[in-house]
């Protein structure tokens, strides 16, 4: 595992995080409970320190298997965990919640759920346009005053709301998505980085995508986030996607890597992010996702990929 520091809260996070979306159990392939806690203690045993979670992933569940864990291990502490706020889960349903009083009673909830008494880094998740943004930034000042939260951060806001969010709070942390099949958002991130913010990327394997387990167009149930959320998994971008994997297919052969690690190497690279966060409810899959640590592709090799990759993103 590597090592760096989280933007400028200072904290000593690993370039892996482990994303918990997926272990929450809802719109993801299903796990028992013992492979999902399994697979938090998996990360740490790879040396992961770092675990993003939210009280949206199945309505808490996911903060209940990461909170449990790390009670049972005793771990609390030697782990970093990132949570959310402004966001909730209900019936099925992603519902923005940016008010003030909405957030203080979240945040109560997810230390329950955590277990703990204080949150490492707070996220906005998504922006509330129905909330004035100093009511909702307010509201995580008051939590950073009563020791609850020990720094505050955005997750899918645009450089204006950034802006706009950090004249009420401190923005110390930003998890925007990126990765191999979505680079929209590199622009943002290269400024967050410049601004010393602690950058913790988000779908790195493009949702399960970039790592060649899907190679047939699938219809996917309403609610399966490979449906809803990530657009490659639908055309006109599965075929595009495809013929990127083809690129990353010769590279695997030629280096005896599996996939995932290739887009995990390709994001690495990226100097700007602090750490990428990969998604995984089995023990399996994180070891070898962290083997990526134990090479790296060449400059020619990022070359041959940065082409692929523009040519996936041409309209
Ligand atoms: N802030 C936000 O709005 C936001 C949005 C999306 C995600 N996130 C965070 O980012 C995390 C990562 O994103 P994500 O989980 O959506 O996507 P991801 O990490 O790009 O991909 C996760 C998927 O890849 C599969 N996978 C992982 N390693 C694999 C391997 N070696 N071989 C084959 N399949 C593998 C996982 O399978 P299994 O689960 O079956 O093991 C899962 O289906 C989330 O869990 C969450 O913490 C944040």
């Amino acid at each position: 595992m590597k090592y760096t520091k989280f933007g400028k809260t200072g904290i000593e996070v690993s370039k892996m995080c482990l994303g918990t979306w997926g272990i929450g159990g809802a719109g993801w392939d299903n796990y028992s409970d013992e492979s999902r806690m399994d697979a938090i203690k998996a990360a740490l045993d790879c040396g992961i320190n770092f675990i993003d979670t939210a009280p949206a992933y199945n309505a808490g569940k996911a903060e209940q298997y990461v909170g449990e864990t790390l009670h049972k291990l005793g771990a609390r502490k030697e782990v970093v965990i990132s949570t959310k706020c402004g966001n909730e889960f209900i019936d099925g349903k992603y519902v923005r919640c940016g008010s003030a009083d909405k957030i203080l009673r979240e945040c109560d909830e997810s230390l329950q759920n955590l277990k703990t008494d204080y949150i490492d880094v707070y996220l906005v998740h998504w922006p509330d346009p129905n909330v004035a943004m100093e009511e909702t930034m307010d509201a995580l000042n008051q939590l950073k005053k009563q020791g609850k939260i020990l720094h505050a951060g955005v997750s899918n806001f645009t450089k204006e709301q950034m802006e706009e969010a950090n004249k009420y709070c401190e923005i110390e942390a930003y998890q925007p998505q990126f990765s191999m099949v979505d680079r929209e958002n590199e622009e943002l991130i290269r400024w967050a980085h410049a601004q010393d913010m602690g950058v913790m990327t988000y779908g790195t394997l493009g949702g399960g995508i970039l790592t060649g387990k899907y190679r047939k167009l699938k219809t996917y149930e309403a609610n399966d986030n490979r449906n809803r959320f990530y657009p490659y998994f639908r055309e006109p971008l599965f075929s595009k996607a495809m013929k990127l994997l083809s690129v990353m297919d010769k590279i695997s052969k030629e280096r005896n890597v599996p996939l995932a690690q290739i887009a995990l190497n390709w994001t690495l690279k990226k100097e700007f992010i602090s750490s990428c966060i990969t998604g995984s409810q089995s023990r399996d899959k994180i070891e070898a996702n962290c083997k990526v640590f134990d090479w790296e592709l060449s400059a020619e090799e990022m070359q041959i990929l940065d082409k692929a990759i523009e040519e996936y993103s041409r309209a």
